[in-house]
């Protein structure tokens, strides 16, 4: 595999293109791997889970992927990792369930930044303690793709790379980035070839703080639950509605304040439910999906009466800028 990807290199745009890419890709792992293991944090992204893919085609129960659940995951996302990965594929998968862990670290941390800090910091350290119990891992594989190395080059943000990881941890491994030199469509194409699940290829895309940023200031378990099942209505919804995958990214937000309801006669004080749902090309500029009224009454209705604590849905219609995509 170049380290760069060559100015000529043909878009994958095709099944066929992806199939030989595939196939390239399992011999060079093959020669570069040889017996020995590979680390994968699988997050279950569009990235690392093609990389996974990839390494259980190569070499199969030599992957040992970690899934780290962080509590700040959609609804369903470890169950289909698990389901996927480890039922379906028959990679050899740890699941690290640190809910509490991360929940306990951000409990009253209301700073955006602290909480990402605290987010990755953690996210780290769980990954290290797995990493230092597996004996003789010599490889760290990695879903990098073409852009991560074009920004951290023009030093838009840092590329995730094992400079993160404690140095007793990083000096072990060799890197292995079989998707480094693709761009994201690239990337999906050599999933979708690969045969994952289409809701997992076509993921929209998700922070890696999860839905930390959607619960605005200090996250407490029974507001991250509202966001969690608000967006899981959000995301059925669209599906029904043909919009998954034709809008770009849409999720919910529970802000911090209460307002006055009533509910079967009974006056309720609960949060609010925010609905976002953005297109874009470039993320520096974003336009609003306008959504039809018949889904705006449908979604207000599930969401007031199925999502404890929430009396009311409001829609954010305010593009980007001057407001960011998230909230924090
Ligand atoms: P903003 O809020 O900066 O978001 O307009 C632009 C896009 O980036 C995503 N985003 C993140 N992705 N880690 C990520 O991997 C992050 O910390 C993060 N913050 C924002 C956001 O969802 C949107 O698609």
């Amino acid at each position: 595999m170049p380290d760069r990807r060559p100015e000529n290199m043909e878009r994958i745009t095709t099944p066929a293109l992806a199939e030989a890419f595939i196939e390239e890709q399992l011999k060079e792992l093959r020669a570069q791997i040889g017996d020995k293991k590979v680390l994968l944090a699988l997050s279950g992204g569009v990235d690392s889970s093609v990389v996974a893919a990839l390494l259980i085609k190569a070499v199969g129960q030599q992957l040992v992927c970690v899934h780290v659940n962080h509590g700040l995951l959609r609804k369903g996302e470890p169950e289909q990792v698990i389901s996927v990965f480890r039922d379906t594929l028959g990679a050899n998968l740890i699941y690290v369930d640190a809910v509490d862990r991360f929940l306990d670290k951000l409990a009253g941390i209301s700073d955006p930044e602290q909480k990402r800090h605290i987010i990755g910091e953690e996210f780290i350290d769980v990954f290290a303690d797995e990493a230092r119990k597996l004996d003789g891992v010599d490889f760290l594989a990695q879903g990098t793709i073409w852009p991560d190395i074009l920004e951290s080059e023009g030093g838009i943000k840092a590329h995730h790379n094992a400079g993160g990881l404690p140095e007793d941890i990083a000096s072990r491994f060799e890197l292995v980035e079989p998707v480094k030199i693709l761009f994201k469509d690239e990337v999906r194409e050599v999933g979708r070839a690969l045969g994952l699940p289409a809701n997992m290829v076509d993921r929209q895309p998700f922070p890696g703080p999860g839905l930390g940023v959607r619960c605005p200031g200090a996250i407490t378990r029974d507001r991250l639950e509202a966001v969690r099942e608000s967006d899981a209505i959000l995301r059925e919804e669209f599906a029904k509605n043909g919009l998954e995958g034709k809008v770009w990214q849409y999720f919910t937000v529970v802000p911090d304040f209460k307002s006055t309801g009533v509910k079967d006669g009974k006056r309720t004080f609960d949060w609010p439910c925010i609905i976002r749902a953005i297109n874009t090309t470039d993320v520096m500029e974003v336009t609003v999906e306008h959504l039809p009224a018949e889904l705006i009454d449908h979604l207000v209705r599930r969401i007031t009466t199925e999502v404890p604590g929430i009396n009311r849905v409001l829609f954010d219609y305010t593009p980007k800028p001057p407001a960011t995509v998230e909230y924090e």
